[in-house]
C-alpha cells in the first residue's frame, strides 16, 4: 500500500507524461560512503528507493520503467559486493513481487541468466509468469544486461532464423531485442552525475532525451522523478527533423 498522506501534491495536468522511462540507478555506493555506511548499505537504500520510484510510476502514468541494475562488466566488481547485490535482487522478488503484482506490474528481464546462480534464475522466472497478464507498468529489469552483447544476440538470432540481408530492417532488428514490441526510451535518467551511456539500451535509446541529474539513486525520489518530466517537456523532440515553421 502507498501512503500519499505525507506525499506533496504534484501537477501533472499540462504534462505530456513520457510512456518509457529508463533509468541508470547510480550512486548507491558514494550515498553510502557519504553517510560512513558500508557499500551494501547504500545497495539497499537502492533497492528501498526503487520501489518509491515503481510507486511514483503507477502515479504517474508511465507506462514502462527500465532499469539498470547489474550489468555485464558488474561481474567484475569484488566478489563480496557481487553477492551483496545477488541477494538483495533475490530478498526483492521473494518479498515484493506479490506486492508489486498487485499493483499492476508486470516484470520482464533484459539480458542472459545463464551465468546465474540456478536459484536466483528461478526466482525470476517464477516472477516473470506470476506477473505476465498485469499491464498496468511494465518494468523491465537489464540484470546480466550489456548493450552490446543484447545486439550481438539478435544478430546471432537472426543468422540462426535465415533473415536475407535484403528483409532486414530496423524494425526488424528491433524485434530481435530483449525489448522486442515495446517502444523505444522517451527519457533516459542517469543519476549521480555520471554522463556515460555504459552500454545500456545503445540501440533504442538512439532518440531518447538524456537526463543526468546529481542526486545519488537513493535520493532520486518521488519529486526528482517529477522534475525529470518537467525537464523533459521543455525538451524539443526533433528526431533528427527541423522544428515546425511558424
Ligand atoms: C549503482 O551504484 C548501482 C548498481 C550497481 C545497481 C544495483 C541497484 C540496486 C541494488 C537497486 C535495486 C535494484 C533491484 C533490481 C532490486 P554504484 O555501486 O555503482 O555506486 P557508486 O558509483 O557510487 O559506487
Amino acid at each position: 500500500m502507498v501512503n500519499r498522506a505525507h506525499q506533496k501534491p504534484l501537477d501533472l495536468s499540462s504534462l505530456t507524461i513520457p510512456t518509457h522511462v529508463a533509468i541508470i540507478m547510480d550512486g548507491n555506493g558514494r550515498w553510502a560512503k557519504k553517510r560512513g555506511l558500508p557499500r551494501q548499505a547504500g545497495h539497499r537504500a537502492g533497492a528501498e528507493n526503487l520501489r518509491r520510484i515503481i510507486n511514483a510510476c503507477v502515479e504517474f502514468g508511465i507506462k514502462i520503467l527500465t532499469i539498470y541494475a547489474f550489468s555485464t562488466e558488474n561481474w567484475g566488481r569484488p566478489e563480496r559486493e557481487v553477492r551483496g547485490l545477488m541477494k538483495i535482487f533475490a530478498r526483492v522478488l521473494d518479498q515484493e513481487i506479490d506486492d508489486l503484482s498487485a499493483q499492476g506490474v508486470c516484470l520482464h528481464h533484459l539480458g542472459d541468466l545463464t551465468g546465474v546462480e540456478p536459484a536466483l534464475q528461478e526466482k525470476v522466472r517464477r516472477a516473470i509468469e506470476l506477473t505476465k497478464h498485469n499491464d498496468r507498468l511494465i518494468l523491465n529489469v537489464a540484470f546480466n544486461y550489456g548493450g552490446r552483447a543484447e545486439i550481438l544476440h539478435a544478430v546471432r538470432a537472426m543468422l540462426a532464423d535465415g533473415i536475407k540481408p535484403e528483409q532486414l530492417t530496423e524494425s526488424l532488428f528491433s524485434s530481435y531485442l530483449f525489448t522486442a514490441g515495446l517502444p523505444d526510451p522517451d527519457i533516459v535518467v542517469r543519476t549521480s552525475g555520471e554522463l556515460r551511456i555504459s552500454n545500456f539500451l545503445i540501440w533504442q535509446a538512439a532518440y531518447a532525451e538524456y537526463y543526468p541529474t546529481p542526486a545519488y539513486w537513493p535520493d532520486f525520489d518521488r519529486e526528482e522523478l517529477y522534475k525529470a518530466i518537467v525537464a523533459f517537456n521543455q525538451r524539443e523532440r526533433r528526431f533528427g527533423l527541423v522544428p515546425d515553421e511558424k
